[in-house]
């Protein structure tokens, strides 16, 4: 599968999911709608874009096109969907668009990603409002003691529950539609962040029963960066707006994230191109295949560190995190430090982390890696370790 990628082959790549890796064909497709853009950029941006200004040549608008084509992939009717550059965009809209009160709660995980978390403080904190925060249990037995430890962080003020689909650092395949039916029971609003999701899951977005759910297209799904797309249930979108206020405002749900300044557009419109890839393929023999090699690596990886694994195989999707021994060290630094000489000594890529009290690192296992690549760094982690 290497081939389908521009990927340095002198390089280990073991980083898929922290800013993802468009294949060939999907940076083709959008070269080739740039090329088309720029020999009529006006008709393109202004009448053949959005739907403010249709063009009598089109059908349909050029954005619409691309959201109808991946929402299909989602599960989602598509004019429950927009596109947004990135996940943080989107969560920061529905964030904002809350009409939180002074005692209000938001209630997070410890596991949220950070700017996530920044971005939920700031928003709370500017209304009077203050963030709760779950602690979860990890290691995690079962996924129902992250419902239980999710559930019982609400309190008759908790107004907006923010949970992460699949968490960034401890790469944990969450039981969001448990928390939402608990949450909803009790009358609370749930937002989704869905990052890793599109394309390393078997995704079905309104079966969730999630009040929002935000996502990026730009990791596993394969569409080139910046490209993510914010679902909202029908009865949430009058009240959601962009956190950049332009022409849309006012003017609906997709009007107003669709006619928002200038931007290229390329990344969205291109994002078909890596969902058809992915059904080339097989979307479910590569969902099997990533899962399957993302745990055989968790337990070669565990088994060549002696260490334990935290998550048992159900809550793994794509991604696996495996903890150090504790000799490896336990800062930022002394990750950093390990990080850099497996790039520079090893060509080895890969997300490794200071958390709790010792370094932890994130494997991603896309269809372009395979065995070989886990044996790798795990005969060059321990060589690391053995050197110091
Ligand atoms: C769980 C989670 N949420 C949010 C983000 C932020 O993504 P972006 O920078 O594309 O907005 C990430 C990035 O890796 C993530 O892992």
């Amino acid at each position: 599968m290497r081939k389908h990628w521009v990927l340095d082959p002198e390089y280990t790549y073991l980083n898929h999911g922290t800013v993802g890796a468009p294949p060939r064909r999907v940076l083709e497709r959008q070269q080739a709608l740039r090329d088309e853009l720029e020999r009529q950029p006006a008709r393109f941006m202004l009448r053949e874009l959005n739907g403010h200004q249709p063009a009598p040549w089109r059908a349909e608008s050029r954005i619409r096109e691309a959201a109808r084509s991946v929402a299909g992939f989602l599960g989602a009717r598509s004019e429950d969907l927009v596109f947004v550059p990135n996940v943080t965009t989107g969560l920061n809209a529905v964030l904002r668009s809350i009409p939180f009160a002074p005692g209000d709660e938001v209630v997070i995980s410890d596991l949220a990603y950070g700017a996530i978390a920044l971005a939920a403080g700031s928003a709370a904190r500017e209304r009077g409002a203050t963030l709760r925060i779950a602690e979860l249990p990890y290691p995690v037995r079962d996924p129902g003691d992250i419902v239980e430890a999710m559930t019982s962080a609400l309190t008759p003020r908790t107004k907006l529950v923010l949970v992460d689909h699949i968490t960034a650092l401890t790469s944990l395949v969450m039981p969001v539609t448990a928390i939402v039916d608990e949450c909803h029971a009790r009358g609370v609003p749930v937002l989704v962040d869905g990052a890793h999701a599109p394309g390393s899951l078997a995704l079905d977005i309104p079966s969730i029963g999630a009040d929002w759910y935000v996502a990026n297209l730009h990791k596993w799904a394969h569409a080139p960066r910046a490209c993510g797309i914010l679902w909202a249930a029908p009865d949430r979108q009058r009240d959601l707006h962009h956190p950049v206020v332009s022409w849309g405002f006012g003017q609906g749900f997709r009007e107003e994230f669709e006619w928002n300044a200038t931007n290229d557009p390329t990344c969205c419109l291109a994002a078909p191109e890596g969902v058809a890839l992915l059904r080339e393929w097989g979307f479910e023999a590569v969902l099997d295949y990533m899962h399957g090699l993302a745990w055989e690596a968790a337990c070669v990886l565990a088994d060549g560190w002696q260490t334990t694994l935290q998550a048992p195989r159900a809550m793994v999707g794509a991604m696996v995190t495996v903890p150090l021994s504790e000799a490896a060290g336990a800062t930022d630094i002394d990750a950093a430090r390990l990080r850099l000489a497996l790039l520079v000594d090893d060509r080895i890529e890969v997300q490794l982390h200071a958390w709790r009290g010792r370094l932890w690192v994130r494997v991603s296992a896309q269809v372009y890696n395979d065995r070989s690549d886990m044996a790798r760094l795990a005969e060059a982690v321990s060589r690391q370790l053995h050197a110091v």
